[in-house]
């Protein structure tokens, strides 16, 4: 059984779990006070996903209306469909609360990232050059809610 839940409080064994996905990607970098900071932000939500009550992915967002922008996903295991169904939380999330489009921006060789994105229906809208490292560029993509 899958659930989905927003992380409302400081949980010292939540944000542990995150630590383990995040610590599975080369392109996600996160720290016990960041996860912490962005709980306690209003404008900020940390939303788990949980298969038979372990946390098996994360997604933490920025939501403003009319802005919302992704901050960070992942998920472990990987293809399960966790990936989509933290997308389909702040689809609806964002709908209801007024937002027309949700941006996002991603490192340029994050391909597995880029193509998840596209499948889910975004679309590439712009490159910010040497945004990584002042090295490694950004792709800017859009998905428009309708
Ligand atoms: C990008 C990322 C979040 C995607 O999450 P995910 O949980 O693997 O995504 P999903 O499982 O929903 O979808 C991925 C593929 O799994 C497959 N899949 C989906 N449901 C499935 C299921 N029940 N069983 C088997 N395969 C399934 C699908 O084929 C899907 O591919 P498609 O988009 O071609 O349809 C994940 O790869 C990840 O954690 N990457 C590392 C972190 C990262 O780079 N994050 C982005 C930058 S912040």
């Amino acid at each position: 059984m899958e659930n989905i839940e927003i992380v409302n409080s400081i949980d010292n064994n939540i944000i542990d779990s995150i630590l383990f996905i995040a610590s599975k990607s080369e392109y996600i970098h996160l720290s016990k006070d960041y996860i912490k900071q962005y709980i306690e932000d209003e404008y900020h939500k940390v939303i788990i996903i949980k298969n038979e009550n372990i946390i098996v992915g994360f997604l933490i967002y920025f939501l403003l209306s009319p802005d919302a922008d992704i901050i960070f996903i992942a998920t472990y295991p990987n293809d399960k469909g966790y990936g989509k169904k933290l997308l389909s939380y702040l689809f609806k999330d964002a709908k209801n609360n007024n937002v027309s489009s949700i941006k996002l921006d991603l490192h340029e060789n994050n391909t597995k990232a880029k193509d998840f994105y596209l499948n889910n229906g975004f679309k590439k809208i712009a490159v910010r050059k040497k945004y990584y490292d002042n090295q490694f560029n950004a792709v800017i993509m859009e998905k428009e809610l309708n």
